[in-house]
């Protein structure tokens, strides 16, 4: 749809940008901080997550680079071994007190914290436990929601329960060291973790009046490869499973029927105990975070045997399934160096169909172009290409927008540059360049990317300015 004029960016639009507590804080063992199953990780090439960009000891100068910026939003995650060492026992109140200060010195310079409780760290001890296949986990989870909301439930007014549950029950090795689940564990994980959101949901509601909680989950549309009905299906079905069980949990609180058939014929179906499905229902969300990178494009199952096809890759790879769908191409699409697609009119299409699920307000929790930026030697990063990604990928927003969408908000991927889930600080993505390689850790300094400069006026102007 054309229009004559587009509509402007609400004058309260959450200009932001994001990041997770272990790929940014580092400190992995510092002021009592308990593991978590990301401080298993030791590739021998590139980094880990100990140190990362360090911002546990850098937060003040972070922020005062988020106020210079303009932000309107910072979108972080707390590290829950990080105020729970062992997930479910002592608190740690120098854990405490480093979210209090950060939350302190986000809100004095007017940056609204959004707070992902739970982003891919889940406390060590808890996954000896069995992690998310274990049901005293849920219990845990709702404990550690009570003490943040006891401690900066005054402050923080949006609170995410869960980073992308969707990627974790379909990519599980990286949550999931030592062995990964079978299917069916997983979607017993997954039942957990719905239980989990809406627990602390409910929480959130008791205990923070005027705060909004959701999920943020990685919705992204999917493409059928041709205008065969038959494709039609297959990407109905994928997008159904990806995506939709996913947010029809969060909003209205049941299991969507294809995706509980689709559990059916998979021997998958989770169990559910007594009361569970109530509390599902009485636990939903209040706007839906959205982290959109790419669309997939998929063909039909040929339900042959060959329908899956392994091949190395990350969250945004699609494997195809058998009987369910195959992995497809699009030739109209461009790819990042890393081989994600680039689809911005696919962000208007995602959020339209969102929209016009659930008419909730949406905020977009991550979107982002990794790349391998360089340092020029006079200290400088020309990061042209990511000022081109992002413009039109906001340009497709405010196209939603004006189509009627309910967007809030706009936190990309990432404010500054940090460890990046596969490729360490060879794929970077911030705003702000963190002088540092893979082993060598150098002197950690923040230097202002081009697109920081570009971002900061698209927030002076509100968007009139791109
Ligand atoms: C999202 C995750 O899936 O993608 C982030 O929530 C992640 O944690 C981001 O960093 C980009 O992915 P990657 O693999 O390039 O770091």
């Amino acid at each position: 749809m054309y229009h004559k004029k587009l509509k402007e960016f609400p004058k309260d639009f959450l200009w932001g940008a994001a990041t997770s507590a272990y790929q940014v804080e580092g400190a992995w063992k510092e002021d009592g901080k308990g593991m978590s199953v990301q401080d298993l990780h030791e590739p021998e090439d590139i980094a880990d997550f100990k140190i990362a960009s360090d911002h546990y000891h850098h937060w003040k100068e972070d922020v005062a680079l988020m106020a210079e910026m303009g932000l309107k939003a910072y979108r972080f995650s707390i590290s829950w071994a990080r105020i729970i060492p062992d997930g479910d026992g002592e608190v740690n109140q120098k854990g405490i007190e480093f979210y209090d200060h950060l939350i302190d010195e986000l809100v004095a310079h007017h940056i609204e914290p959004i707070v992902t409780m739970y982003h891919f760290d889940l406390p060590l001890e808890l996954h000896k436990k069995g992690g998310w296949c274990n049901r005293a986990t849920v219990d845990a989870f709702e404990k550690y929601a009570k003490v943040l909301f006891e401690n900066y439930g005054d402050r923080v007014k949006y609170w995410l329960t869960v980073n992308e549950q969707n990627c974790m029950i379909n990519h599980p090795n990286a949550m999931n060291p030592g062995k990964t689940p079978t299917k069916k564990e997983l979607y017993q994980q997954s039942h957990h973790m719905f239980l989990a959101s809406a627990k602390a949901t409910i929480l959130c509601h008791k205990m923070c009046k005027d705060a909004k909680i959701g999920p943020a989950p990685n919705i992204t549309a999917i493409y059928p490869e041709t205008c065969k009905p038959l494709d039609a299906i297959a990407a109905d079905n994928w997008e159904t499973i990806r995506c939709w069980m996913y947010l029809d949990m969060a909003v209205y609180g049941y299991y969507n029927s294809l995706a509980w058939s689709y559990m059916e014929e998979k021997d998958c179906v989770p169990e559910i105990e007594d009361g569970d499905m109530e509390i599902l229902k009485e636990g939903t969300a209040d706007f839906l975070g959205v982290n959109y990178y790419a669309t997939a494009t998929v063909s039909a199952s040929k339900n042959d045997g060959t329908d899956c096809q392994p091949r190395n890759g990350d969250q945004q790879v699609m494997l195809g399934e058998e009987g369910v769908y195959r992995s497809g191409n699009n030739p109209y699409l461009e790819q990042t160096e890393f081989g994600w697609i680039i689809d911005s009119v696919g962000l208007r299409v995602t959020l339209r169909r969102i929209d016009s699920r659930y008419h909730m307000p949406l905020l977009i929790t991550e979107n982002g172009l990794g790349a391998k930026d360089v340092l020029t030697e006079d200290g400088k990063v020309h990061d042209d290409y990511r000022i081109d990604y992002l413009e039109r990928h906001f340009k497709q927003a405010q196209l939603a927008l004006s189509d009627g969408v309910n967007l809030i908000g706009y936190c990309p991927w990432a404010f500054i540059d940090l460890v990046s889930t596969h490729q360490g600080y060879g794929k970077r993505y911030g705003f702000v360049y963190v002088d540092r390689d893979e082993k060598n850790l150098k002197d950690m300094a923040r230097i202002k990317k081009d697109s920081f400069y570009w971002y900061q006026n698209v927030i002076r102007t509100n968007g009139s300015e791109m």
